[in-house]
C-alpha cells in the first residue's frame, strides 16, 4: 500500500507538471482526490490492515493528500497568472495610435447670422421681443390695418386653425403686442418664424423667418429710420455697403418704404445677381400709422415711430453666398459643414 501511495503522489506531481490550462488541473485534482479518485480508492482498503500498519500508512496518505493538495493550488496559482498575463497582452492598448474624431455639430448659418443681427441691434440700444407663432387674427391683421375684407390678405394666405387665430404671416403683430404693455420710448426687435401658403422653390419657403424692428419715441422721423438701418447694413456688410429706400405701400406705416442694399457680387454697377439693378430688397419699413399707434393707446400727437421687418433668409444667402433657400433646410450635412 505504501507504493500505491507513492506512486499515486509521484504520477500526480508529474501530471501537475505537463497540464497547461485550469480545466486539466481540475481534472486531475477529480481524478486522484474526488469521491472516486485514486487516493480515496486506496484509503477505502484501509481497513484491511493490521492494527500496526493502519496509523504508519493513515499518517502516510495523509501526507501525500497534503502534499498533493498544496502542489495542486501552487500550479494553479501560477496558471492564474498565466492567464491573466495572456488577457493583458491580448488586450494591450497602443497609445501613439490616432484616435477616432468625434464629430462635433455647429450651429446652423440661420441661428449663426440671426445671432450676428441681434448683436448689431443689442449694440444699438435695442432689446429683443419673441411672441407666439400661433397668433390672433386681430394681432396679425386687424390691429395692423388689414381688416377681413382687405386685398393684402391675398399675398398673405396662411393656415388658419380657426376664423380668429392664425400661423403669422409676418412678424409685424409683435409690434402691437410690445406697444400693449410697454410705454415708449420702445427699441426692440423681434426674430422669429412666420408661415405662409407659399410653394417651394429657391427663393421661397412656406416656412420662413422675419426680425421685426420697432421703435417708439417723442420726436422720432425718417431720419432715424434711415440712420438705423444703414448703420445695421454697415455692420452687417461692411462700410462700403449702401441702402436706398423706394416709395412702397404698407397698410401699418405711413409713409412707407421697400428697403434696397448694395448688390454684394457687383457693389451696385449691376450684374446677373442684382438682375443689373445694383441693388436687392431686403426690408419693407415706414413710420408706424397713427391709426395703430392710437389702438396701444399711445397719443400719435406726442409720440411717433418707424418699423421695419426683414426677411432673414434674405440676408443668410447674401451673407453666406447660399443660392437656393431650399438648402438651409434639408438638413444635409455636407451643406452645413461648410459654414
Ligand atoms: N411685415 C411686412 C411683410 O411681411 C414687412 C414690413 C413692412 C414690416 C413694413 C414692417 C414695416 O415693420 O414697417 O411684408
Amino acid at each position: 500500500m505504501k507504493e500505491q501511495l507513492l506512486a499515486i503522489r509521484k504520477s500526480a506531481e508529474e501530471k501537475l507538471v505537463s497540464l497547461t490550462s485550469l480545466q486539466e488541473l481540475e481534472d486531475v485534482r477529480v481524478s486522484v482526490l474526488g469521491k472516486k479518485g485514486e487516493l480515496t480508492q486506496v484509503l477505502r482498503q484501509m481497513g484491511a490492515l493490521s492494527a500496526e500498519e493502519r496509523p504508519i500508512i493513515g499518517a502516510l496518505a495523509n501526507e501525500v493528500r497534503e502534499a498533493i493538495e498544496s502542489a495542486l493550488s501552487e500550479r494553479k496559482t501560477v496558471l492564474l497568472a498565466k492567464a491573466r498575463e495572456e488577457k493583458l497582452a491580448k488586450e494591450v492598448i497602443d497609445v501613439t495610435m490616432a484616435g477616432k474624431k468625434p464629430e462635433i455639430g455647429g450651429l446652423h448659418p440661420i441661428t449663426k447670422v440671426l445671432d450676428e443681427v441681434k448683436n448689431i441691434f443689442l449694440g444699438m440700444g435695442f432689446s429683443i421681443a419673441e411672441g407666439p407663432d400661433v397668433e390672433l387674427d386681430y394681432y396679425n391683421f386687424e390691429a395692423l390695418n388689414i381688416p377681413k375684407e382687405h386685398p393684402a390678405r391675398d399675398t398673405q394666405d396662411t393656415f388658419y386653425v380657426s376664423d380668429n387665430v392664425v400661423l403669422r404671416t409676418q412678424t409685424s403683430p409683435m409690434q402691437i403686442r410690445v406697444m400693449e404693455k410697454a410705454k415708449p420710448p420702445i427699441r426692440i426687435i423681434a426674430p422669429g418664424r412666420v408661415y405662409r401658403s407659399d410653394a417651394v422653390d429657391a427663393t421661397h419657403s412656406p416656412v420662413f423667418h422675419q426680425i421685426e424692428g420697432l421703435v417708439v419715441d417723442k420726436g422720432i422721423t425718417m431720419a432715424d429710420l434711415k440712420g438705423t438701418l444703414e448703420q445695421f447694413i454697415k455692420s452687417l456688410y461692411g462700410q462700403d455697403a449702401k441702402i436706398r429706400l423706394r416709395p412702397h405701400h404698407f397698410p401699418f406705416t405711413e409713409p412707407s418704404a421697400e428697403v434696397d442694399v448694395s448688390c454684394f457680387v457687383c457693389g451696385g454697377k449691376g450684374c446677373r445677381v442684382c438682375k443689373g439693378e445694383g441693388f436687392i430688397e431686403i426690408l419693407g419699413a415706414g413710420m408706424v400709422h397713427p391709426d395703430v399707434l392710437r389702438r396701444c393707446n399711445i397719443d400719435p400727437d406726442e409720440y411717433s415711430g418707424f418699423a421695419f421687418g426683414l426677411g432673414l433668409e434674405r440676408i443668410v444667402m447674401r451673407r453666406m453666398n447660399i443660392d437656393d433657400m431650399r438648402h438651409l433646410y434639408e438638413n444635409d450635412v455636407r451643406f452645413l459643414k461648410q459654414f
